[in-house]
This record gives structure tokens, C-alpha cells and sequence, in this order.
């Protein structure tokens, strides 16, 4: 059974992180971001289009091969089931989701439309491994909700509580993001800022925000309540996000980020207890829903999604109370993975598999690139394209961390999610603090934040200690402290609190990625690199050949190219136009 899963629509300016997958018989076969396609950060009201069309073509499928569309959000006029009945084409919702040619088809794939949680749930507990799990799904809001409570058992995932917009952890983390001149909820990085902005700080005031575990109930500060009882209009979203945004100036720093950025008076410093409280408060609040839903469920497992389990820091401490034998987090656990939750959730419904299906090894379902797909552009881009065996590829990269470069690192299949897992980075030496420096300002990024460290399995508890969950540290979706002997040793990936966010490296998992980490851990003594994703300034993470190579072609400081096989490098002094100017004369001469 073929089901294409969406989310993202057009009529909404404010809608992100549009995505398309392919599920066919309950296995991602294909998933992607409309970002990476249309180059537009978030893909803000853009929808999904060019990434159905992906779905389709870089599998070889026509829409009439597809059995099911899924929609990762249920609108109102929908029923209230989890999963709606089929919709006809002609609903008005239609045009909205589906690219224009494929609308127009007399016989179109029947459509159901999936609550949105459930798709987060689907997404995280149907990928998990597991055979039973307790799911916590946390994220700005869904139709209604903005927290949801499920048991997994099996094939089926059902509804035990769920919390209304008004008790938003999404809207209360990026209100705070946005306060702080970061960007808020939705076509921001704000909330990933502020979570590493929040080590700088103190904790110098408790927010009056709390979940009792015991009785299910969420208690808003006196403040926020008072302005919830006076409404008189039931609340939206944008009301809870400015109740915040007022509490914030009341108890914080009195000026707002976003204005003072206008300004030279802004400084992030003022900021940091802001982050270190409201950090503290998604902590202590998660923690009370875990413990609500374990005990609720019973369960030894607790799965997560939804945009706030993307908070590693939050994430890591569920995982130091204990409260769980094991956690996982499903890497897309943005609104993108809905794509692949609400597919998943129909398939399993109509279809389900005998066995847990396995946990993927990373959220790898994009497109990838053959040699004479690279060859023909790199031929494009006047390069006379050398390929290497992978061992002598694997020992030049190895060779060129050790000797402080960077490296852009270009292999195998886009990535779903933020994350960047070795398949499309920035790769560097960590035994050299300024590459945090090198490696922000070629990306565009606010200097203070940290680089994460992507380390041989093996190797991991003898740098780092804390949580070693391997269903967040695959992922890059947890944080560890490195161990004091090795502060020194690896200062590039060393946080102000002395954490990271690890990305743990597998021999059988990660092929040549691990074998070049563990090439440069043979030379220097050091099982890591740092891995940051492949992309600059305002961009999206790289999709295709062409997009690394003008990266490549325009930042003096990366020196090496990797794209699958084949090896570009800079002559030392070279900056990014002399290398362009020599390589073209060059193979202008060679013609
Ligand atoms: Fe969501």
C-alpha cells in the first residue's frame, strides 16, 4: 500500500515546515523538505509541492501509483475522529495542499486528513522500535491542543489526555525567544537559540508556571490567569503569545529584544536569565508530564515529538530523572515529520505490519546523487572531477581535519529534520577552539553558540558522561558533559556549562563517515569531529551538488569539498576567487 503523507498549505503565511513523504507498505521509501527544494528557510506558507513532486519523481512514481493521501492536520469541518474519512478533491482544502497539476487530476488518491498530534505520535512511537511506549507529544499547538498524552501498545496509539493552547510550552519557549530578539515560533531558529543561550545564565527567578503530575493540572502565573479570566473572546494563540511577552518584561529585562535590536544598545547578555529561567521551567514542567504519563500508561519506554523535543536540554534531563528505561525522539520532530506521522498513521490503520518495523538509523530519506550526476556538474563548474577510492578519500579528509581545515562533507541521501548527521556538514578539528569562531561566521550564526561534536560510538563515554540514551544521541537530540581530562582536548565543542550535543557515530550504522572519524582519531588521538549542517546564512541545509560547491566556491575558509566520491581542495594561501580563477584557467588549459 502507497500512501503520499503532506503538511504544509498555501493560504497561510505562517504555516511551516512543509514536507512530503512516501510510505509503502509501512517503510519510509522517501521524505523531504519543501525548504531544501524551493531554497526558502521554513518554506513559510509555501506548502509542499515541489517536495510531493520530489516524492513522486526520485521514486518513479506517478500519482495514480499512490493508493492514499494523508494530511498531517485535521481541519474543523472534518470529523473529530483521529483519521477523517476520505475527502473528495473538490473539499476547498484541496488546492491548498496539492500542487496545482496534480489538483486537476480527474482522480486524485483519496485524502484523509490526521489530527496533528497524532501524527506526531505516529511519527515517534511507529519508528521507535518499540512494541509499547508512552508518548508525549509537545509542541505550539495542533487543531486545539498543545499537549498530548498517548499509550502505544502494538499497532495502535490512543488518546489518554490532552492540554489546551492556553498551556502552550511552544508558544511560552518562543514568546521567550522572541523577547530576547531571537525569533520566535515558526520561520525562526529562535527557540534552538535560546535553549543554548540558557547555560550563560542563572537562574535567578522561578517562573510561577507549573504541572502538577498528580492531578493533571497546570497552574499559569497569577499575572497570565488574571488576563485569561478578564477576556472576553476565547483565546487564540497570538493572546497567550503577548500574556507572555508581557510577563517577560514584568519580571525580566524590561526591553523587548526584537526593538532593542534596532538599536546598538542590544546585547544578548541581558537576556540570559530570561533563557536560564524559562529553560528550567520547560524542564521541570516536561519532567511533570513524563511522570504523569508513565503514571497513566505504566510504561518502561517514553517516546517524544512535536517541536519542544527538539530540545536536547530538556530532552537529556528527562532521560538523568530516570523515570524511563529508555527514551527515544523522533529526529523530525518539527512539523516535517508530520508528513511521514500522518502517512505512517493510515498505513498502520488500514494495513498494519506483523512487528514493530525497525528504527531507522537516521532520518536519511532524501535524494541522493550518482557519480555521473556529480560529474557532469562539477564538469559545469570548469572542475576536471577527480574520484577517489573511499579509502584514500577517507584518509585525505582525515588528513585535512588533522591539518585544521574545514571540510564540506557532501554524501548519500538529505537528512529529514534540523539536524545534520554526516551525510550533508560542515566538518572541523575540535582540539582548536577558534573553529567554533570559524565555523559561526562562515554559517552566519550568532558566535556565542555551540558547536556539537559527532563521536565514534565507542568512544563516547570515555569523553563524555551524563545520559548515554542512544535514542536521542543518534539523533543529536540529547546533551552530555565532556569529561574534565578532555576540555582541553576538544575546547571546539565545549559549551559554557562544559556540555555538548553529541551525535554518536556507529561502524555498522555510518560506513565511511565513521571510518573517516575514526581515521582522525587514529592520527590526533581524538574520536571526534565537529559536525555542524551543511548550509550559510539564511539558507537551508545544501540539497544539491551545485549548492555545496558554490559554498565552496565563495567561502575563503573551506578548504576541502567532499561530494560522495569525488575530492576538491584549496591550496593553502588560495582564498575562495584565487582557487575559482585557478581551477578555471586550469581546466580551460586541459580542454
Ligand atoms: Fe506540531
Amino acid at each position: 500500500m502507497k500512501v503520499l503523507g503532506i503538511i504544509g498549505r498555501t493560504d497561510n503565511p505562517l504555516v511551516h515546515d512543509g514536507a512530503a513523504a512516501l510510505i509503502i507498505d509501512n517503510k519510509i521509501v522517501y521524505a523531504i523538505e519543501q525548504e531544501r527544494l524551493s531554497r526558502s528557510r521554513y518554506a513559510m506558507g509555501q506548502g509542499a509541492p515541489d517536495a510531493i513532486r520530489a516524492c513522486l519523481q526520485d521514486t518513479g512514481h506517478q500519482l495514480s501509483d499512490i493508493d492514499y493521501i494523508t494530511y498531517g492536520w485535521r481541519p474543523e469541518l472534518q470529523s473529530s475522529t483521529k483519521i477523517s474519512d476520505n475527502i473528495s478533491v473538490s473539499n476547498e482544502l484541496t488546492h491548498l495542499i496539492l500542487p496545482p497539476e496534480l489538483y486537476d487530476l480527474k482522480s486524485p488518491p483519496p485524502i484523509h486528513f490526521v489530527q496533528h498530534h497524532y501524527t506526531h505520535a505516529a511519527s515517534t512511537y511507529f519508528t521507535s522500535g518499540f512494541d509499547s511506549a508512552a508518548v508525549l507529544v509537545v509542541d505550539g499547538r495542533g487543531e486545539g491542543e498543545s499537549i498530548s498524552l498517548y499509550h502505544a501498545k502494538g499497532q495502535q496509539i490512543e488518546l489518554i489526555e490532552s492540554y489546551p493552547m492556553l498551556y502552550s510550552l511552544g508558544v511560552f519557549y518562543a514568546a521567550a525567544a522572541e523577547r530576547a530578539g531571537l525569533g520566535g515560533l515558526g520561520g525562526h531558529s529562535g527557540p534552538g537559540k535560546l535553549m543554548g543561550l540558557a547555560p550563560f545564565g542563572q537562574l535567578r527567578q522561578e517562573i510561577d508556571f507549573s504541572f502538577d503530575p498528580d492531578k493533571g493540572q497546570f497552574t499559569l502565573p497569577a499575572s497570565i490567569q488574571k488576563a485569561v479570566d478578564e477576556s472576553n473572546t476565547p483565546l487564540l494563540a497570538g493572546d497567550m503569545w503577548k500574556f507572555w511577552h508581557n510577563y517577560y518584561g514584568e519580571n525580566f529585562y524590561p526591553f523587548d529584544g526584537q526593538s532593542q535590536k534596532a538599536s546598538s544598545a542590544y546585547d544578548i547578555a541581558h537576556y540570559v536569565d530570561l533563557a536560564a529561567s524559562v529553560q528550567h521551567k520547560l524542564e521541570q514542567i516536561c519532567q511533570g508530564l513524563a511522570e504523569r504519563v508513565k503514571k497513566l500508561t505504566g510504561e518502561k519506554n517514553l517516546v517524544l515529538s512535536g517541536g519542544c523535543a527538539l530540545n536536547c536540554s530538556m530532552n537529556a534531563y528527562l532521560s538523568r530523572q530516570n523515570s524511563f528505561e529508555q527514551i527515544y525522539v523522533f529526529p523530525a520532530a518539527n512539523d516535517a515529520g508530520s508528513s511521514i506521522g500522518s502517512a505512517l498513521a493510515l498505513s498502520y490503520t488500514l494495513a498494519p505490519p506483523m512487528v514493530p518495523q525497525p528504527r531507522p538509523s537516521a532520518p536519511a530519506f532524501g535524494r541522493s546523487y550518482s557519480d555521473e550526476e556529480i560529474a557532469i556538474v562539477l564538469g559545469n563548474y570548469g572542475f576536471i572531477p577527480e574520484k577517489l577510492s573511499l579509502g584514500e578519500l577517507m584518509e585525505r579528509v582525515a588528513t585535512d581535519l588533522a591539518d585544521n581545515k574545514i571540510v564540506a562533507w557532501f554524501r548519500g541521501h538529505d537528512e529529514l529534520g534540523p539536524r545534520a548527521l554526516g551525510r550533508r556538514s560542515f566538518l572541523a578539528n575540535p582540539a582548536h577552539r577558534e573553529n567554533l569562531g570559524r565555523l559561526n561566521k562562515i554559517k552566519g550564526r550568532e558566535m556565542w553558540r555551540p558547536l556539537a561534536p559527532s563521536i565514534l560510538d565507542e568512544h563516547a563515554e570515555t569523553v563524555l558522561e551524563g545520559s548515554m540514551e542512544p535514542g536521542l544521541h543518534r539523533y543529536m537530540l540529547g546533551v552530555a558533559s565532556v569529561r574534565s581530562e578532555w576540555r582541553d582536548q576538544v575546547p571546539a565543542v565545549v559549551h559554557i556549562d562544559f556540555t555538548c550535543r553529541p551525535h554518536f557515530v556507529q561502524k555498522e550504522e555510518d560506513g565511511l563517515y565513521w571510518q573517516t572519524i575514526n581515521a582522525f582519531y587514529k592520527k590526533t588521538g581524538i574520536p571526534l569531529v565537529c559536525n555542524t549542517s551543511l548550509n550559510v546564512a539564511g539558507q537551508p541545509i545544501v540539497h544539491k551538488p551545485e549548492e555545496v560547491l558554490d559554498i565552496f566556491m565563495t567561502q575563503d575558509d573551506v578548504q576541502t569539498l567532499v561530494i560522495e566520491g569525488f575530492y576538491l581542495s584549496k591550496p593553502p594561501t588560495s582564498s575562495a576567487e584565487q582557487f575559482k580563477q585557478s581551477k578555471y584557467e586550469l581546466s580551460t588549459a586541459q580542454k
